[in-house]
């Protein structure tokens, strides 16, 4: 039972907000930095697949806070109480961005991240236990996961500490949306035949998953793809309907809800930024590290072989 709902939340209201563009450099030099070398690479998507695998957990999460307020949203039209209550409409709404995750025998997400996982893996060529030490969740990425898991929950029936929490889970989808499809851009299309590109294209590998054949990139372009969409486009919408509804059916003004949107959408974004600089941070590390130790065996060859000479003459 949906009224007319004023759409006065839209992607491009946003868009006209926050500097995207600004935004997605962030985020496109860490990938290519990270396409560059297959270690980079595995570690970038290591902490890439770590951060999302908490999306839907906190979405649910804040569908519950949402559902939970009883009597919070309600329809102006309606003059008995308990039907008025238009909360469940809008938790639904925040919701089907997580019910995407294994929803009607569709493979978990969290299992294609793993998979997309292993065959970096494969293509780096690392042992268990370098995969092991990668998985070892640095304080930095701990922090920000504590942050995106306190600005997301939402506390039922605080109408400020839920609209927040539904800016800040725009901004996730939104620039979800843009990270996946810069993600497939660099990694496929800009180093199409190079690097992983080559890789996935010489070795083919699927996997079965809930009776259905998944390649191993399949996680990236669920979400979005280079010139494309996907599944965050698609919970964009839902997420922008969410905040129309509560616009709609609660009692604060336009000028008072866009503020609380602005609070957890900024919040995001600091987030996402601090995220893909820590990792580029991080690739930078290994890189130098990397390019140290086989210098190094270079000077040891270079001494071992000089000592040679030496004998020899
Ligand atoms: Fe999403």
């Amino acid at each position: 039972m949906h009224y007319f709902i004023e759409q006065y939340f839209t992607e491009e209201y946003f868009e006209e907000l926050y500097d995207f563009a600004e935004l997605e450099r962030t985020v496109a030099s860490t990938v290519r930095l990270a396409a560059k070398d297959p270690l980079c690479l595995y570690l970038f998507f290591q902490r890439y697949t770590h951060f999302n695998s908490y999306a839907s957990a906190v979405i649910s999460r804040l569908a519950s806070s949402i559902s939970l307020s009883r009597y919070l949203f309600n329809n102006p039209e309606s003059t008995v109480t308990e039907q008025a209550d238009r909360g469940m409409d809008i938790a639904a709404l925040v919701l089907s961005a997580a019910a995407d995750e294994g929803a009607n025998e569709s493979p978990v997400h969290r299992a294609l991240a793993q998979y997309l996982l292993k065959i970096l893996g494969d293509y780096g060529e690392l042992s268990s236990e370098e995969r092991n030490q990668f998985a070892e969740i640095p304080t930095w990425l701990r922090d920000v996961i504590d942050e995106v898991i306190i600005n997301y929950s939402g506390t039922p029936n605080n109408l400020r500490s839920l609209v927040k929490a539904m800016g800040f889970h725009l901004a996730s989808e939104m620039l979800g949306d843009r990270e996946y499809a810069l993600i497939d851009m660099v990694v496929r299309h800009e180093n199409k035949g190079l690097g992983f590109d080559s890789y996935l294209r010489q070795n083919r590998n699927t996997v079965s998953l809930n009776g259905h054949r998944y390649k191993p990139w399949a996680w990236v372009v669920i979400h979005s793809r280079h010139n494309g969409s996907g599944a965050e486009a698609e919970h964009s919408e839902y997420a922008t309907s969410a905040l129309n509804m509560t616009l709609r059916y609660s009692s604060a003004s336009k000028e008072q809800l866009m503020v609380w949107v602005q609070e957890g959408f900024d919040l995001f974004v600091e987030l996402q930024q601090r995220l893909f600089r820590e990792i580029f941070s991080e690739c930078l590390k290994l890189s130098q590290e990397k390019a140290m130790f086989s210098e190094n065996s270079k000077t040891a060859m270079s001494t071992e072989n000089s000592k040679t000479e030496m004998l020899v003459y």
